[in-house]
């Protein structure tokens, strides 16, 4: 019997429709298995910068530093798009991601078996199923390197080349150490294969990337590791997405790949994640989808990423493993009886239902 104190972060757009249909989600569980959530609601992003001024208020991350774990559901919006680099509402991720320490970003990406329509590759290419997990480093590389404009200087030819921009990608050997091992740890959990993406034809990052990983491969004997370039696994991921497994990358490779390998699962509605740091401090949890200001306050937005985020945060952050299980299972036969949002209704015999209703069956659905 646990008492956890969660912090949500609603966010913009359909943030806040996902994110209170899966504080009630919890809620269910909570009396289901005799635990007690308490969440705390807080402003980051957009609806922040309306109400404080700043993007990522302090009161916010503190109040996420004292919580267990933290729910968050989308940032951003066109509202805000013109706002300059520092003031954007994604700050405030970057913000939550450095001053949280997570490191240690998760975004599985599979094809649920009820949702095999929606993949767009064709049948021959997924009979055996996808099962990924993009283990994608999040606080360090070209994100949060220096950054900025300067004199271009003069061409070869002695041409003025104007103003230049420079965003600049380095890896310490303890990040890429720390983001090994959870890839390392995972991969004995599952089918003891790891994928280390680069681009070490080219990048020097890249290079010590694979030394370490080499290294920390040592302390895993049974885990078979791949080294494979970023551009090449960009192309098998569509060739031969059963192929892959743990997937370990820095912090933009991770973020491209992870929209391939959501794409190619059917719905970017579907997707949760996790950005974790060092054992024991509060972890993350959001969907993939982002804000999605066009259908925002519609009852339309697809609410199982966030709700299948919030069984990753039982079972990664508060140990909770047959509720996380319990979640997962009332997602899965929900679909099964043909149950789905308007992005993932991809054939007539579906039932097609809103945001709340979907929430109200997964609920109903949970035992
Ligand atoms: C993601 C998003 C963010 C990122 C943006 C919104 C800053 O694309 O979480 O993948 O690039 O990390
Ligand atoms: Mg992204």
């Amino acid at each position: 019997m646990g008492s956890f104190n969660i912090a949500v972060i609603p966010g913009d757009g359909i943030g806040p429709e996902v994110t209170n249909g899966t504080c009630e989600v919890l809620q269910v569980i909570a009396q289901k298995y005799g635990h007690s959530f308490h969440f705390e609601e807080l402003l980051a992003g957009g609806s922040a910068i309306d109400a404080t001024g700043e993007t990522l208020p302090a009161s916010t991350l503190a109040a996420c530093k004292k919580s267990d774990a933290v729910l968050l559901g989308a940032v951003g919006g066109p509202k805000w798009d013109s706002l300059p680099g520092k003031q954007r509402p994604e700050q405030a991720l970057l913000g939550l991601r450095a001053g949280l320490g997570l490191y240690a970003n998760l975004r599985p990406a599979v094809l649920h078996k009820e949702l095999s329509q929606a993949c767009p590759l064709k049948d021959k290419y997924v009979a055996d199923g996808i099962d990924i997990m993009i283990v994608r480093e999040l606080t360090g590389g070209i994100y949060f390197g220096e950054r900025g404009r300067r004199d271009g200087g003069k061409s070869p030819d002695g041409q003025d080349m104007g103003q230049e921009a420079y965003d600049t990608e380095s890896y310490s050997v303890l990040e890429i150490e720390r983001i090994a091992r959870v890839g390392f740890e995972l991969a004995m959990g599952r089918k003891k294969k790891v994928f280390c993406i680069d681009k070490a034809n080219i990048l020097e990052t890249s290079r010590l990337w694979r030394e370490v990983v080499g290294r920390v491969s040592l302390e895993y004997p049974e885990v078979e590791v791949e080294y494979m370039y970023v551009d090449n696994a960009s192309m098998q991921l569509v060739r031969r997405p059963s192929d892959f497994d743990v997937m370990i990358t820095s912090n933009i490779f991770g973020d491209i790949l992870s929209d391939e390998a959501g794409m190619i699962t059917g719905s970017i509605g579907m997707l949760p994640s996790a950005s974790l740091g060092a054992p024991g401090k509060p972890g993350m949890y959001e969907p993939v989808h982002g804000s999605a200001p066009d259908i925002a306050g519609l009852n339309k937005a697809n609410p199982l990423a966030t709700i299948l985020s919030a069984a990753m945060m039982l079972r990664w952050t508060l140990g909770l493993r047959k509720e996380a299980d319990a979640i997962e299972n009332a997602v899965s036969k929900v679909l099964s009886e043909g149950y789905r949002t308007i992005d993932i209704a991809y054939s007539e015999e579906c039932t097609v239902l809103g945001t709340r209703e979907m929430t109200q069956k997964v609920i109903l659905s949970i035992v």
